[in-house]
């Protein structure tokens, strides 16, 4: 009864060790893929066109801002080439543009990162 009790509770922190994400690693994710694009706090001072800064999405006042990066490769203009090598998803169109290739892991260090980037951001 103890073994099973201590396996559960193994496999639970396990479970959350996996998933949570490690702002460090997101940081690096956003500046390899998000950087060519975005501004990220402490990167880059320019932007390409019309993309959002990292800083402006996070004190956006919409409700949704959090679940934008959640699911940001959905939002247009990702899908078109954005691909989670997991999901196996694939760009929308024929890329003109290098893909930005991530993995699952990616996407929990991303919101790491963001969320590291909200404590400052929206006091
Ligand atoms: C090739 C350029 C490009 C790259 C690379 C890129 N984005 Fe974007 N992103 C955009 C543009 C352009 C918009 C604005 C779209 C709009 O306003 O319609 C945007 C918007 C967003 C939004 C807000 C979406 C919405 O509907 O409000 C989020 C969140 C976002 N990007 C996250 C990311 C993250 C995270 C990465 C890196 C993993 C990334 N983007 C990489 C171009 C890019």
């Amino acid at each position: 009864m103890l073994r099973a009790a201590l396996i559960i509770v193994f496999l639970l922190t396990g479970f959350a060790v996996c998933h949570a994400g490690d702002a460090a690693k997101g940081e690096d994710v956003a500046i390899e893929h998000c950087r060519r694009c975005h501004v990220i706090p402490g990167q880059n001072n320019m932007g390409i066109g019309i993309s959002p800064s990292f800083k402006a999405m996070i004190q956006s006042r919409a409700e949704d801002w959090r679940h934008k990066f959640e699911v940001f490769y959905a939002l247009r203009p990702h899908p078109s080439f954005v691909i989670i090598r997991e999901f196996r998803t694939r760009p929308e169109f024929p890329l003109g543009i290098t893909p930005v290739i991530i993995a699952v892991d990616d996407l929990d260090h991303l919101m790491a990162y963001v969320d590291k980037l909200a404590q400052e951001f929206r006091k």
